[in-house]
């Protein structure tokens, strides 16, 4: 059956895809907070669509997983209008500040200083996500800024209350955090790890909120509030100006498309590598035939794409607005041919015998939501502040915590960044670029079905997402997508990293005899909020990560 299932995903018959235009009864909110999800249902019921929505979910998720997203991070919103029968992706990701240069993090013998990168103002990126919002709303919305701002200025005066994932992901910054007195007297009890329960009322965000509400990007760009992240920053050694927060532009990107047999793949192009890894692993698995093997060869084939796509990443990827990105090429069918056609399929390729270091993945933080409302307009969006709490760095007054996004350009060739990622010059720090990000909002959709979904992860994002695509083409529910067992193989390290579940023993064996280092992970990674419709009954599903505490409301 699961064969015949997904011969229909790999089969070469490309049907049109039918807009999905209304379902005129349902719309559907999942995020990673209940409190953001339901900010988004709030709003689409006050009249407003899902951009609308997606401008309140991204605000209250900056305000209630201070840890994963926020107005001094950035993202990628991938929205689908049902007016133009459009798709576009809203760049909203950090840049460089001008007074940044290749070698910062570099120690005068050339090493990378650790931490540098990670924490304190100097590893914050000029932030996108206010003028992201800003911009969403002025393009796509329909209720005026003023609204789609005042679910989220609302939950910053009345507090949120500590959850044990946030005690979680405090206690691993916790250091980081009390460095910063602004960020602890926000987000620490008596500079301590506050108790589950506690109430995190922010007040100097409520009032950063509402400059922006009220004067739009300028609230955040100038003026009092940017006097304020320049001095902070400054004050503590970063490196900001008031030029680098005033030429802060958003971009309005093509997304990346691609047809894989029946479905039409939608997601971000760069500076995300999330689109062309994506392209290009489904393209090698259709390539080799995925739906014609044994399960163990789909895994172990999956694992050799993952390990190639990875390899690519690392090799050609950065922001192309700096360096010449070869996307045409890496998602192209022919290419996928050929290296594809070097995968064994009774033996494992080393990564060594492509060129590389060996690294270790750590820890990571970031969230996504998913959207759509009863015209069908959609969004996806992944937004991040980095690392779990970005740098930790809160400059006074602000109430905004700066996120660690320069850690995810390549801070020496081939020298890992936290997520174990290796990058080559195409990431190298310049002035003003965008470091590369592994994000990846996407859209799916056949004849009859559309699927929009995303996760957290750092470096596992893609592939999590590659995980989802063949699941919802599979034919699995919106809550089995969510909580299906994940592999992953970044090519470097060169392991296959698994939650439990994901391989029988069998499976397991006969991947180790093949030469796969299996790594059985301590935790569960990932937090994918999807939506799905049936195209054919209009029946919207949607879920949240059981991994999570996020929540899915359709109604
Ligand atoms: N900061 C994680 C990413 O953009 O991939």
């Amino acid at each position: 059956m699961l064969k015949v299932i997904l011969s229909f995903l790999f089969s070469f018959m490309l049907l049109a895809c039918d807009g999905y235009d209304q379902s005129e009864t349902q719309h559907a909110v999942a995020s990673a907070h209940p409190i953001a999800t339901q900010a988004g249902i709030d709003i689409l019921n006050q009249g407003g669509n899902a951009f609308d929505a997606a401008v309140a979910v991204s605000a209250t998720l900056a305000v209630v997983e201070p840890y994963s997203s926020g107005m001094g991070g950035g993202g990628f919103w991938l929205l689908h209008s049902v007016k133009d029968q459009s798709d576009v992706m809203i760049d909203g990701r950090e840049v460089a500040p001008q007074k940044a240069h290749r070698d910062m993090y570099l120690d005068k013998t050339g090493n990378v200083i650790p931490k540098l990168s990670i924490n304190g103002p100097l590893s914050a990126g000029i932030p996108g996500q206010p003028a992201a919002l800003v911009h969403i709303n002025k393009q796509y919305g329909q209720l005026s800024l003023k609204e789609v701002l005042a679910p989220a200025i609302k939950a910053a005066q009345q507090g949120f209350k500590v959850s044990k994932h946030y005690q979680r992901m405090a206690s691993f910054r916790l250091k980081a955090l009390q460095a910063s007195p602004a960020a602890a007297e926000i987000f620490l009890q008596d500079n301590e790890l506050p108790e589950i329960g506690f109430t995190i009322k922010q007040n100097d965000l409520a009032n950063t909120l509402t400059a922006i509400a009220n004067q739009g990007s300028a609230g955040f760009y100038q003026g009092k509030v940017a006097d304020a992240l320049v001095n902070g920053t400054t004050a503590a050694g970063g490196i900001w100006t008031l030029a680098d927060l005033a030429e802060y532009q958003i971009k309005s990107r093509q997304p990346i498309v691609g047809q894989i047999g029946r479905f039409k793949v939608t997601s971000v192009a760069p500076p995300s590598s999330g689109g062309v890894a994506l392209l290009s692993m489904l393209n090698m698995l259709e390539a080799r035939d995925w739906a014609s093997l044994k399960l163990v060869d789909r895994k172990h084939l999956i694992i050799e794409s993952m390990r190639r796509a990875y390899r690519d990443r690392a090799m050609f990827l950065g922001d192309s607005d700096f360096v010449s990105v070869p996307v045409k090429r890496l998602t192209s069918k022919s290419y996928a041919k050929q290296i594809a056609a070097d995968i064994n399929m009774k033996q494992a390729t080393p990564s060594n015998e492509l060129p590389g270091l060996d690294v270790e993945a750590k820890g990571n933080h970031t969230t996504h939501f998913s959207i759509i409302d009863k015209q069908g307009n959609r969004v996806a969006a992944t937004l991040s502040v980095n690392y779990p709490f970005g740098s930790c760095f809160v400059p006074p007054g602000t109430g905004i915590l700066l996120n660690d996004e320069m850690d995810d350009f390549s801070a020496k060739p081939g020298s890992p960044n936290a997520y174990g990622l290796v990058g080559a010059k195409a990431n190298e720090i310049q002035p003003g670029k965008r470091m590369l990000s592994s994000m990846s909002p996407t859209f799916i959709e056949s004849d009859d079905k559309l699927a929009v979904l995303g996760t957290p992860g750092g470096s596992r994002i893609i592939t999590m997402v590659l995980h989802s695509i063949i699941n919802v083409a599979d034919g699995k529910s919106a809550q089995q997508v969510v909580s299906m067992p994940r592999f992953h193989h970044q090519y470097l390290p060169d392991e296959v990293q698994y939650e439990t579940g994901s391989f029988s023993a069998e499976e397991a064996n006969v991947l180790v005899s093949r030469g796969h280092r299996l790594k059985s992970l301590s935790s569960s990674y990932g937090n994918m909020q999807v939506v799905v419709v049936n195209k054919k009954t209009q029946q919207i599903e949607a879920a949240s990560d059981p991994r999570g505490e996020g929540q899915a409301i359709v109604e």
